[in-house]
């Protein structure tokens, strides 16, 4: 089946149609069309994303995107020949969230096919399902005999979400049966990473500074000053609080530096020791929970996954959990996207035939939508 997808939770507007089938047993995907805008560049200078700005840059963009996919996949604006239309309806930003939904629901009667919401989470659950290397604006066929074996999920699996908006450890007991083990008290990882960049005194996004700052620190071998906590690392439970570690390198500044401004030496071993705090912090509670689980899949999604010690401390799991399958993906498919979207509409619909004949009436934005 053809699937066009939209996704406008937060500041990345994404569109694309993708031809989707076999099923949840062995799902194949080829990506017809795709097109992403990042308005990253323009909440930069407000250090954050700005939601009346995002749902402005939405509106404007989703029907050029609209048009490009359509170029790309080579299907008429008036009969495209979709199956389905599935839409971010949460979490995220409301007013964003609700651009997309208010477009998608326009194509939906212009088109005559059913719009499905989708949950963001989910979609970045089931990303793992296209499991697509390099970049997605590229057409690829995905799916095929050699990526077969790759592409297996064993259940039960574990996902472990990490942005600029959510911190969620998920046991995923099958397709569409996820519960919530633990996730963040206050800020989100990558939230994180972007405050504490900016006491540094780095750009908005914060995180690839730090990531930077910080592997200097390590191949220049710079000594160890900086001592951070390690916040809730002993609670027993699953849940993260990260504000404290801001909070922490915001005392730290202050006690140890007074009125003096920070060298580049400062910084990055600053940079350093809160990145391997936050990886201690992941790490361990990522290992109790796949003891928990009894998983036979981690799946890692979010943006901050882009972090390579991240990945090079998930990657490494496989040696320590014989027979763990990892899936971590490439940065394009981690990051926002309406792939993703694509991949969870899909489940859905698979898992519940129903919805297709039967659309939901009414699909409203759900800022806090939960799996
Ligand atoms: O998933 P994403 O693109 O957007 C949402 O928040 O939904 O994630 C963006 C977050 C930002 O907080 C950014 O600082 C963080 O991911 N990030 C990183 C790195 N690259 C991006 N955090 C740590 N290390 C990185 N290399
Ligand atoms: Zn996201």
């Amino acid at each position: 089946m053809k699937i066009l997808s939209i996704e406008t939770s937060c500041d990345e507007t994404a569109v694309s149609i993708v031809e989707a089938e076999g099923g949840l047993v062995e799902p194949h995907f080829r990506v017809l069309g795709n097109a992403l805008f990042s308005q990253v560049a323009l909440h930069k200078e407000y250090g954050g994303v700005v939601p009346m700005l995002a749902k402005r840059e939405h509106e404007k963009n989703l029907p050029i995107l609209l048009k490009k996919v359509l170029e790309e996949a080579g299907v008429s604006d008036s009969a495209p020949g979709v199956d389905m239309i599935a839409v971010t309806s949460g979490p995220g930003l409301e007013p964003a969230l609700w651009v997309g939904i208010e477009f998608a629901i326009a194509l939906g009667k212009q088109w005559s096919v059913p719009v499905i919401p989708v949950n963001h989470m989910e979609g970045h659950i089931t990303s793992v399902l296209m499991d697509i290397s390099g970049d997605t604006n590229t057409k690829e066929e995905v799916g095929n005999e050699n990526k077969e074996e790759k592409n297996k999920i064993q259940f039960p699996a574990l996902a472990v979400l990490i942005s600029g908006g959510h911190t969620e450890i998920v046991s995923v007991e099958n397709w569409g049966r996820y519960n919530i083990l633990g996730q963040t008290r206050d800020d989100a990882e990558g939230e994180a990473f972007d405050k504490v960049a900016r006491l540094l005194g780095l750009p908005y996004p914060g995180g690839p500074e730090i990531s930077r700052l910080a592997a200097i620190a390590r191949e220049e071998n710079l000594p160890h000053i900086a001592t951070l906590p390690r916040p809730m690392l002993h609670s027993q439970d699953l849940d993260f609080s990260f504000s404290g570690l801001k909070t922490a390198v915001l005392y730290y500044i202050r006690d140890t530096f007074k009125d003096q401004s920070l060298t580049d030496i400062d910084k990055k071993d600053i940079a350093r020791e809160f990145e391997d705090a936050v990886v201690d912090v992941l790490m361990h509670k990522t290992k109790q929970a796949l003891n928990e689980v009894g998983a036979e899949t981690l799946i890692v999604a979010g943006g901050v996954i882009a972090n390579k010690k991240l990945r090079e401390s998930f990657t490494a799991l496989t040696y320590e959990y014989t027979g763990l399958i990892v899936k971590v993906p490439t940065k394009d498919m981690a990051t926002d996207n309406s792939l993703m979207i694509a991949c969870a509409g899909y489940v859905q619909v698979t898992l519940h035939p129903d919805l297709l004949m039967h659309p939901p009436e009414k699909i409203i934005a759900q800022g806090n939508l939960k799996l």
